[in-house]
């Protein structure tokens, strides 16, 4: 069950309740763990793992809590999470979601290397915007995504995000706008 009220007046965020209840109900039904890639407070990230729980799934939460902004170049290694992180956990416990979601307080590229492996049915992708990082995003973290599993990118009017969009290849099918960008690994 999702409260997408409750949550949009509780977490700040800029995901619409139409989006966070497709987040929801796809974490639910996802085969493998789900992956989110830029969390920020934590709105999204609850919407999926009240979804994901319902099957014992794990939500992966991954950013580097550091209160937003773009990509250091290179981007720094956070071995702790940064001051974001206190807040966006709070929010979590809020909604008792905790013990649902493992964060990974790091930018994306450093992540996927302290990420355990797990294959992932669910793949959300809401972090830098820039066409270099959601490139690099979807290619990293997409290769966990199991036959059928879902790659979601949120912002698809983006410019970065839709550069990447047009050159999904035959590596995704089955693509649909609404009300997220949403594609299934081939
Ligand atoms: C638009 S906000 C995410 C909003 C969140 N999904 C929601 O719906 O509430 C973008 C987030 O991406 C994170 N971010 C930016 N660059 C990143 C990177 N290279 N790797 C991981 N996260 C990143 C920022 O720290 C920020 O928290």
């Amino acid at each position: 069950m999702i409260d997408t009220d409750a949550l949009c007046s509780q977490v700040p965020g800029m995901t619409a309740p139409v989006e966070l209840r497709w987040l929801h109900d796809h974490a639910a039904s996802s085969p493998a763990a789900v992956v989110e890639v830029g969390c920020s407070a934590g709105r999204s990230t609850i919407a999926l793992a009240l979804g994901a729980r319902t099957t014992g799934k794990t939500v992966y939460a991954v950013d580097p809590f550091n209160g937003g902004g773009a990509t250091p170049d290179p981007p720094g290694n956070y071995i702790n999470q940064g001051a974001s992180f206190k807040p966006f956990w709070a929010n979590l416990c809020r909604f008792g979601v905790q013990d649902t979601v493992t964060p990974i307080g790091d930018y994306s590229e450093l992540a996927a290397k302290k990420y355990p492996g797990d294959r992932i049915g669910l793949l959300f992708i809401d972090a830098d915007h820039t066409y270099r990082y959601v490139r690099m995003d979807v290619d990293i973290w997409g290769r966990f995504l199991v036959p059928g599993g879902i790659l979601a990118l949120h912002d698809s009017g983006y410019p970065g995000v839709r550069q990447v969009i047009n050159e999904l290849g035959s590596g995704y099918a089955d693509k649909e706008e609404l009300p997220i960008f949403h594609a299934r690994k081939v």
